[in-house]
């Protein structure tokens, strides 16, 4: 059974020890929202330092388990999003989960397309995309920064469509008629861009997921979209299958390679 108090002795850092005993409240005890015993009861409930426990909760809220509201306290935040690994909007995603989904156009543009989202669209460089900048919104928090490219030439006019807490995947439907079938997502771990962090209210340097996302209706590209989401908010689950060899290709089951001393 785990300790319910701080052991001075052990090699753990004690804010270390405080985590663990506050993330096991946090899960057995408290719902979202709910107000955790303050600093000061902290302090008196464990003997340390106000310093220790403000380090702990400093911990628990880069990591996305605790918020702070100035003046009010310190609150347990929402379990984190899955991130969806079907093509599915985040419009779709939000309302699944009970969440107002909200976007804000930071910028839209027809541009050429450079290198990389040309390749990614099967454009050539210098075709005309809809290069769009969006801030994406749960409940009003934000969650992603998303920055889309979409050929001209698939959506002539979208440039003139606002996206503004309107979905792009619906917009491309039913303007447009497309209707994604497909896509291939690669999600990598990165550090905030200076910008986004002041968008996604972050701070300098926090962790985000990046995403880029390609969509195709038909076999074509239709979209590249590449999206900065909060580290603290999100998190990836997959289901994983037992590898399938057949018996004589599992190492140390085969006789004889045939790859083997000559
Ligand atoms: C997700 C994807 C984006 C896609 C977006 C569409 O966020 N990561 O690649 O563009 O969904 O969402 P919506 O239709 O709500 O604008």
């Amino acid at each position: 059974m785990k300790s319910v108090s701080i052991d001075p002795q052990s090699a753990v850092p004690k804010y270390s020890q405080l985590r663990e005993i506050l993330l096991d409240l946090i899960d057995a005890e408290l719902a979202y929202d709910a107000l955790i015993p303050s600093e000061r009861e902290l302090v008196d409930r464990y003997g340390l330092s106000r310093m220790t426990v403000r380090q702990a909760i400093n911990h628990l809220v880069a990591e996305g388990r605790l918020y702070r509201i100035a003046g009010k306290g310190t609150f347990v935040a929402r379990p984190k999003v899955e991130m969806p690994l079907r093509l599915t909007s985040f419009t779709e995603d939000m309302l699944a989960r009970g969440q107002r989904p909200g976007s804000r156009d930071l910028e839209r543009r027809v541009g050429a397309a450079g290198g990389k989202v040309a390749k990614g669209l099967g454009l050539s460089p210098g075709d005309p995309v809809h290069m769009m900048v969006r801030l994406r919104t749960a409940d009003e928090v934000p969650m992603a920064v998303e920055r889309s490219y979409i050929p001209v030439l698939v959506a002539p006019g979208l440039d003139d469509v606002t996206l503004t807490d309107r979905s792009l995947y619906a917009i491309l439907e039913e303007r447009f008629g497309i209707e994604l079938d497909h896509g291939e997502q690669t999600i990598e771990a990165g550090i905030v861009d200076p910008d986004d962090a002041v968008l996604l209210e972050l701070r300098p340097g926090s962790a985000v997921l990046l995403v880029e996302r390609r969509a195709f209706a038909e076999g074509r590209p239709v979209e590249l979209t590449v999206s900065a989401y909060r580290g603290d908010r999100y998190q990836l689950h997959v289901g994983l299958d037992a590898p399938r060899l057949p018996a004589t290709q599992s190492p140390g089951l085969t006789s004889s390679g045939g790859d083997g001393h000559g």
